[in-house]
């Protein structure tokens, strides 16, 4: 795809729940000419997200939802969604499982990161399981949502080697550093 320029960039939504440390490099990303995207808005479903200060420091518009009333939180979304002309969606560490309506809506405009070499570990606790397991590599994957959990299809993979000694922290520090120029990467390799 030609390289976009401000208002002609991708218009993003990040959805996190935690640190943001994704969010981060993902920001910092789209503020690089080649950048296909820019951020115009962060969701959380936690006000206490680390991650909503970006909102703030790089003067991108945040919402709150708490998704406790998943259907009526996820009418909210889209209804924040369509008002500021948003064209895709990255989760980074969202820590809620959208609905199939919900994905439906946004068909395709949807990428997520998984701490874990897809198919391998789906869902919680990666680092714990991939360990207990004796697998001799993790890593990350970037892959496109669909209604099946972390099963869409996988753009891109990074791979770290397992230590002898390695704890769920070690592998999951290991793994986050790699997240962080994965995403970048993968959004390059979609547009
Ligand atoms: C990352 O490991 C991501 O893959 C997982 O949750 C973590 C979020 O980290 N889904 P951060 O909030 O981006 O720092």
């Amino acid at each position: 795809m030609a390289l976009l320029t401000g208002s002609n960039k991708i218009k993003t939504a990040v959805f996190i729940s935690g640190t943001g440390s994704n969010l981060k490099s993902l920001i910092k990303f789209s503020k690089l000419k080649k950048s296909p995207l820019s951020i115009n808005l962060i969701l959380s479903n936690n006000p206490k997200s680390k991650g909503l200060q970006y909102g703030k420091i790089f003067k991108i518009k945040t919402k709150i939802f708490d998704f406790k009333k998943q259907h009526v939180d996820e009418k909210k979304t889209l209804f924040e969604l369509k008002k500021n002309r948003i064209d895709l969606i990255c989760l980074a560490g969202f820590m809620k499982i959208l609905s199939k309506t919900f994905i439906n809506n946004f068909d395709g405009k949807i990428l997520n990161i998984h701490p874990s070499l897809l198919p391998k570990f789906k869902g919680l606790n990666t680092h714990e399981r991939a360990i207990r397991n004796k697998e001799k590599y993790s890593g990350c994957t970037v892959h496109f949502v669909n209604s099946k959990l972390d099963s869409g299809k996988i753009v891109l993979q990074d791979k770290v080697r397992i230590n002898k000694n390695e704890t769920p922290k070690t592998l999951a520090k290991k793994i986050l550093a790699k997240e962080h120029k994965l995403y970048p990467k993968a959004i390059l390799k979609v547009f």
